[in-house]
């Protein structure tokens, strides 16, 4: 049913998409992307971060063999919560899904499946029937594929008010939140990036901070610190993460930091 009145939204939203991915594929005259193996993702994907990210990301998209447009019609289900960008809202009740790693994704999806990682707003739409197995690779590189902006485009006279409305809806940039954000640097760099990475973009299953939403990120740290969902698997004793050792002003501290990252 969603795929009807979808379809023209996203019709046009994939046509914005291809847009830069076009103008930025002209930019590179040797672009490596033709020397390529075609896979099925690169029929109908939409633009991809740029960046050193870009490449790992396409690279580990590609090697999935997703199929974008079941990604695409799946997303339908996924955007009443998270957007249909996957750009989340609610001021983060639902946290942002576009650009994160893929296999982060369908790593977390098979936890809520499996009731590893309680999610109670979700766990229906993972049951077997809504969500098998085979369809988390089409949907985690649907949404890992995604990029959000951090600032507003710039439109011309002629862009008509849905163009408008598809690509403000594609910009996220966190507001900044309270706290000593050097101090917050600090401690973020000695404590987290080393797994998050110093850009917070995250890295090895560690998952990108930055551009996430401030509450949905401490909501997951006191749901780490209570032990409800966990954080290190390899720490035989969860107490002794790092989360649960700094101060609750440190991890202000540090989620102020974050919301730096993606200015
Ligand atoms: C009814 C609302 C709802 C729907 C529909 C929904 N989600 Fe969620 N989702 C949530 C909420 C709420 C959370 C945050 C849970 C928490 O705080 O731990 C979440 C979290 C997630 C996360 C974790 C993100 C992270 O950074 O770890 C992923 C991945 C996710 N959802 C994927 C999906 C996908 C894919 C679909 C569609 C198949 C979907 N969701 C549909 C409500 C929803
Ligand atoms: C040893 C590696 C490691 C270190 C160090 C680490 N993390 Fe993590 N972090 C992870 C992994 C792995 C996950 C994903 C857990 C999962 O699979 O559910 C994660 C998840 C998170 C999440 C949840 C994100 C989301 O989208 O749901 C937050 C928030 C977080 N870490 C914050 C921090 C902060 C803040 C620090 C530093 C104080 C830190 N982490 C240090 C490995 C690490």
């Amino acid at each position: 049913m969603y795929q009807k009145t979808m379809s023209y939204h996203l019709f046009l939203l994939a046509a914005l998409m291809l847009v830069p991915a076009i103008a930025s594929a002209a930019d590179k005259p040797a672009s490596k992307k033709s020397a390529k193996p075609k896979a099925v993702v690169e029929a109908s994907e939409p633009a991809l971060s740029p960046g050193k990210h870009t490449t790992q990301m396409t690279a580990a998209i590609t090697a999935l063999k997703a199929d974008m447009e079941t990604g695409r019609q799946i997303n339908g289900v996924c955007a009443a919560c998270h957007g249909d960008s996957g750009q989340g809202g609610k001021k983060g009740e639902y946290p942002r899904l576009a650009g994160l790693d893929v296999e982060y994704l369908m790593d977390q999806l098979k936890k809520f499946k499996a009731r590893q990682r309680m999610n109670l707003p979700m766990f229906p739409y993972t049951l077997e029937r809504e969500l098998p197995d085979e369809d988390i690779v089409h949907i985690a590189a649907y949404l890992a594929s995604i990029k959000l902006d951090t600032t507003y485009p710039v439109f011309k006279d002629t862009d008509d008010a849905l163009t408008r409305l598809l690509a403000v809806e594609k910009v996220l940039n966190i507001p900044r939140s309270e706290g000593d954000v050097d101090a917050g640097a600090k401690l973020y760099k000695y404590e987290c990036a080393s797994c998050h990475g110093s850009q917070g973009l995250g890295k090895r299953g560690a998952p990108m901070l930055s551009g996430q939403y401030t509450t949905y990120l401490k909501r997951q740290v006191d749901k780490f610190i209570k032990g409800e969902r966990i954080h290190d698997v390899d720490m035989k004793d969860p107490s002794k993460d790092v989360l649960n050792l700094l101060k609750p002003e440190e991890i202000r501290d540090i989620l102020a930091f974050l919301t730096t990252l993606d200015d």
